[in-house]
């Protein structure tokens, strides 16, 4: 039996409209890179966010942003490492652009003015995490890489939002994608629901020429995850309502080692970085047993799903619901300096890093299928565009590869706004009639 699923979802009709050349949804790293390249291309962004600017996702990312930025490594490492955590179902094509204008894209951002941790040298400092056969993550403030990424980009959005060529609207869910008529149907808005005391408020349409979902991810669907309360999975609802293509939803990634806070806890869990392992420390049973020894050739750095499902089976054998990181031998000092975030957040909740054992199970952390792409961000309806977690351009196959979604975000970001606004420009999609969603 073929599941019901609305075209649309039920709201009052819209009580107010306006209009751009292109919206993007959504304030992490895709979407405020595709606002800012959009801006200077086309004539009007309009740039919406359910919340405000700084929350979601990218916010939260600790590792760091995985590039080849090291001589001694290249982009064919790189794709090599990503496949193989992607285990065998991801677009080639698309993991060579992504490690291919990786390096580039990382070196933008530097230029934009964020601040990745150095060494003595002043080269940035570039650490390992799991399925990496090299150093290759760069990192800032320790572990708090998303949040100094997402403050350098909200300082270049700053910098421009007196321009009339971007306008931002906070506080705005979208209800839903809006659809030309039977000749031309294209996607040509969305309808909001605006909760604040801006000028619009209530539900609205919104118009333009194409549409970029940068939504992010899922996570709230879980009982446990790494993610935000603002990770719901709006976007591909919404994509879905409208007919797109979606993909490989069933590839949920779920990371190892959140601090484990007892049964009843739930929605964003800690998250202890898979760099606290890049950094040496290991997993240990009830017992003290490492037992990620002889399951992989990279034992406490095996990818991902390695590591999480040998954890679950430890549980299942010991009866146990969480296992441990030890990280102790790391040093007070040690962990002081590279994990400020991480080991304030587990002080807080009563656990020292230093000196005693952390409890960590896995939790839902990433999506890594969504709205099916093209390696132009293009989607399977035309003028819709999607960009981040909410979207599958195939560079994660079905386990993605530690610190490869903020570069994929910032590299399919790049490209999609350079499609669009090519398009634009050669007077492809004309705005267009909406009948509806
Ligand atoms: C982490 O720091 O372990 C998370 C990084 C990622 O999800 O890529």
């Amino acid at each position: 039996m073929t599941p019901y699923l609305p075209d649309r979802l039920v709201s009052p009709e819209p009580g107010w409209t306006t209009t751009a050349d292109v919206i993007v949804v959504g304030s992490g790293i895709a979407g405020l890179t595709a606002a800012l390249r959009l801006r200077q291309r086309v004539d009007r962004v309009l740039l919406v966010t359910k919340t405000v600017l700084s929350e979601g996702s990218t916010r939260w990312a600790q590792g760091g942003i995985a590039a080849a930025l090291d001589p001694a490594d290249s982009p064919a490492e790189h794709l090599h490492d990503t496949l193989v955590a992607g285990v065998g179902i991801c677009d080639v094509a698309a993991v060579e652009a992504l490690v291919s204008e990786g390096p580039v894209r990382v070196r933008e951002l530097v230029a934009l003015g964020t601040e990745f941790d150095r060494g003595p040298d002043g080269q940035i400092s570039l650490t390992r995490e799991g399925g990496h056969h090299r150093d290759r993550i760069a990192h800032a403030g320790g572990d708090a890489t998303g949040k100094e990424i997402s403050r350098a980009l909200i300082a270049a959005l700053d910098a421009v939002i007196d321009d009339p060529g971007i306008e931002l609207l906070e506080h705005a869910l979208v209800v839903d994608l809006l659809r030309g008529g039977d000749t031309d149907p294209r996607v040509c808005g969305v309808t909001l629901h605006v909760i604040g005391e801006g000028e619009v408020d209530g539900v609205g349409a919104a118009y333009a020429r194409a549409v970029v979902l940068a939504t992010g991810g899922i996570g709230q669907v879980y009982s446990s995850t790494t993610n935000p309360s603002v990770a719901t999975g709006d976007g591909v609802a919404a994509a879905l309502r409208a007919g797109a293509v979606v993909t490989d939803l069933e590839f949920v990634q779920f990371h190892p080692t959140v601090l484990w806070l007892g049964e009843g806890s739930r929605g964003q869990q800690p998250l202890i970085s898979e760099a606290v392992r890049g950094e040496g420390a290991v997993l240990v049973d009830a017992e003290g047993v490492r037992f990620m020894q002889g399951l992989h050739e990279l034992a406490d750095l095996a990818p991902r799903d390695v590591v999480a499902r040998a954890i679950v089976d430890r549980m299942a054998q010991t009866g146990a619901d969480h296992v441990f990181l030890d990280a102790r031998h790391l040093g007070r000092e040690f962990l002081e300096r590279r994990f400020p975030s991480i080991v304030a957040r587990c002080r807080e909740l009563g656990f020292d890093p230093a000196t005693e054992l952390l409890p960590v199970a896995p939790a839902q952390h990433y999506a890594s299928g969504g709205v099916r792409t093209d390696l132009r961000g293009r989607t399977s309806l035309d003028g819709l565009y999607a960009a981040g977690e909410v979207s599958c351009t195939g560079v994660h196959g079905a386990n993605r590869l530690a610190s490869n979604s903020l570069l994929e975000g910032l590299v399919f970001a790049h490209r999609l706004a350079d499609d669009v606004s090519a398009r634009l420009a050669a007077g492809e999609l004309p705005p267009a009639a909406a009948t509806g969603p």
